[in-house]
């Protein structure tokens, strides 16, 4: 079956006819690949990945080049779903310049369909000049990681007095920027829902409520890869933490008890062949996929 691709129009046509967006985060081919034949619709190549893959604390890590490899990844498995990829911590606040530069090595030697930053109004001539020169942007507000230590931690944003108006007046300057959708992330519900009906592009939330016109989490935190990790706006869809521990003790009894591998998954010289087999026997076919 033909799929067309998704493209920042089929988002738009999406919030117009009121069908809800779906995001997920991919870092590598084989997610990228299961995520996008599951029917998710944007695969952010977000800098979580310097949490969950590099094992920091936070985002703050990541570079410019630890994006585009896994972007590259990313593009190399996906098929239909749009493919955006996370502007790192401080690839872009120095100048817009710069923001111009690490963005476009994104898309060239990423493979991305667009970017993400984070922050409102203070990027809104950066976004205007990245739409200019046709790099269409995702824009991210409320609960920026990339703000850690501005924030004081991982915290709800916009409870305070004023809040709701700035982060609405932060939404209304990226979208007059020309970008084409917004992360809301960890903010009141209700704020959300202003938000979302008061912008004409797509609202993509996180800890931010139902009235969004799309969710996104982490896929590893959908999977439940790590136990000890449930904020509040997670829903675990899944427990691979606790079935990837249990299949790999499987695995190690086996090994260790001599169990695996068997006759079955093992190869035997025919009497008959015994000089030749060798040579001629292939261990496993790539299908053309690896190598
Ligand atoms: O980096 C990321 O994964 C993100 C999403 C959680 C929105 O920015």
């Amino acid at each position: 079956m033909k799929t067309s691709k998704v493209t920042i129009h089929t988002l738009k046509a999406m919030k117009e006819r009121g069908d809800r967006i779906t995001v997920l985060t991919a870092y590598d081919a084989t997610f990228a690949r299961l995520l996008d034949e599951a029917g998710a619709d944007v695969l952010l190549v977000g800098d979580s990945l310097g949490m969950v893959i590099q094992g920091n604390d936070t985002t703050l890590p990541v570079t410019v080049e630890d994006m585009i490899y896994h972007c590259r990844a990313v593009a190399r498995g996906a098929r239909r779903a749009q493919i955006v990829g996370d502007m790192p911590f401080m690839s872009y606040q120095a100048s817009i310049e710069q923001g111009l530069i690490n963005a476009g090595r994104l898309m060239k030697e990423g493979g991305c369909h667009a970017v993400k930053l984070e922050g409102g109004a203070q990027h809104a001539e950066l976004v205007r000049r990245l739409v200019g020169a046709g790099i269409p942007v995702m824009g991210h507000i409320g609960l920026t990681p990339q703000s850690f230590h501005q924030m004081g931690g991982f915290k709800v944003q916009g409870r305070e007095s004023g809040g709701r108006e700035r982060l609405l007046d932060d939404a209304r300057a990226l979208e007059q920027a020309g970008a084409y959708a917004i992360v809301l992330e960890g903010i009141p519900s209700e704020i959300a829902s202003d938000i979302t009906a008061a912008l004409s592009i797509p609202t993509i939330g996180i800890g931010a409520g139902v009235g969004c016109d799309g969710q996104v989490l982490v896929i590893y935190d959908l999977l439940g890869m790590d136990d000890s990790f449930k904020p509040r706006f997670v829903r675990r869809y899944e427990q691979l933490g606790t079935r990837i521990r249990t299949a790999v003790q499987s695995y190690v009894d086996d090994v260790r008890s001599g169990a695996f591998p068997s006759e079955a998954e093992s190869f035997a010289l025919e009497p008959e062949r015994k000089a030749a087999a060798a040579a001629d026997t292939p261990v496993y076919s790539t299908g053309g996929k690896r190598g």
